[in-house]
């Protein structure tokens, strides 16, 4: 008798990579973070772990959102949506600089700490500084018992189960799930979002897990896109809006397991200044998902085709005109303007994937890298 299998491939599902089961795994993250908390029968969103009170709520006059890495690219699509929907002023930061530059904090602040493991040791101290100086702490973390689900005084569970590759993906996407619900909770409490409004994006939101397999099946054109592009040795990733803070996202994957450098920039910075690095096949990634900003945004990428730059867009399905003006297109499901960070992200994620494989490195391993930083 002879075992042929190892623990390892057992556990990857006949995947490759533990990345790339994780990515397949993102329609059922979604589902299992989503769903619990939108039960059909009651029109608000059932976070019982939350004991923040609507009189409470109301006395809040300031949110941060502190995290690391993937986890803070998170907060800052969290930032956007809260602050744009509820109209509370929300200040989005990495909680290395936060906790060492005195921010202003009382207790009618709320702080928002967002970690996939609960123990990234910058984001536990600004979790920590925060409740010292009287702020109500929320945590958004994926690992149950962690220092950070334990000292935070209220606690939202993404449910995205154990993440194994040391690049996050379906952290991410539960991270975002967990900002489009929350969004929704602090609108409703405050009276900044009807019930109707409510109802409808709750629809949305159900649509959500069907629609990232959609973008998950794409995944052989991606692979393609991938191979022609495997040689670039700068990428852009640009958007405006939430399209802007996607972006950052997908260009921290690229760093992070292809080694390639690669920035994101905010669509209308590109002319004070990067635009001077925009040479024959410079590949830039352009992110246009948000109606009222389209127009904007493919300005911009004219101007790169101007100068001989090589432009792939992740843009919205029906919106054919976008193919007229760059080179390759991957289109993402309609969904409500603010649920398509999630959907926009997903070929991000594979793209990165897969320029790593053709360029053989470690996917699950990068180089220099920790799963869980717990020392500063
Ligand atoms: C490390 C990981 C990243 C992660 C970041 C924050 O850099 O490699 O994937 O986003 O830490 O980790 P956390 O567990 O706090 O979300």
């Amino acid at each position: 008798f002879k075992v042929t299998w190892d623990v390892a491939a057992a556990e990857k599902g006949g995947y490759d990579h533990f990345m790339l089961k994780e990515i397949f795994e993102q329609a059922k993250v979604v589902k299992d973070t989503l769903m619990p908390r939108l039960p059909e029968n009651q029109n608000r969103v059932v976070l019982d772990e939350i004991k923040l009170s609507k009189d409470e709520l109301d006395n809040i006059n300031k949110i941060y959102i502190v995290a690391c890495g993937t986890a803070y690219y998170a907060g800052l699509v969290g930032k956007y949506l809260i602050e744009r929907i509820t109209r509370v002023p929300v200040v989005a930061e990495v909680a290395s600089e936060f906790r060492y530059r005195d921010p202003v904090i009382d207790e009618n602040t709320l702080m928002i700490v967002i970690s996939q493991s609960g123990e990234t040791a910058d984001t536990l101290a600004a979790l920590r500084l925060a409740k010292q100086r009287g702020a109500r702490v929320l945590g958004v973390v994926n690992v149950v018992g962690s220092s950070i689900a334990r000292e935070a005084d209220d606690i939202l569970y993404t449910w995205a189960g154990p993440e194994i590759a040391v690049a996050s993906t379906k952290a991410y996407s539960a991270q975002l799930a967990a900002m489009y619900l929350l969004t929704c909770h602090i609108a409703l409490e405050l009276g900044k979002m009807t019930e109707d409004e409510f109802v409808s994006l709750r629809d949305e939101l159900y649509q959500l897990p069907r629609k990232v397999n959609r973008v998950l099946s794409k995944a052989e054109k991606i692979k393609r896109l991938a191979d022609k592009y495997v040689h670039s040795k700068n990428v852009f990733y640009v958007g405006r809006g939430l399209d802007y803070m996607v972006s950052m996202e997908g260009s921290l994957k690229l760093k992070e397991i292809a080694y390639v450098h690669s920035e994101p920039y905010a669509a209308g910075e590109l002319k004070h200044g990067p635009i001077a690095l925009i040479e024959d096949a410079t590949l830039v990634i352009g992110i246009v998902t948000q109606e009222d900003l389209y127009e904007k945004t493919v300005s911009n990428l004219k101007e790169i085709k101007a100068r001989d730059g090589k432009v792939l867009a992740i843009a919205v399905k029906g919106n054919t005109e976008i193919e007229k003006v760059v080179d390759d297109v991957i289109y993402i499901p309609q969904t409500h303007w603010m649920f398509t960070s999630l959907l926009a992200n997903i070929p991000q994620q594979l793209f990165a994937y897969y320029v790593s494989t053709a360029l053989g490195h470690d996917v699950d391993k990068p180089r220099n890298l920790a799963k869980s930083v717990t020392v500063e």
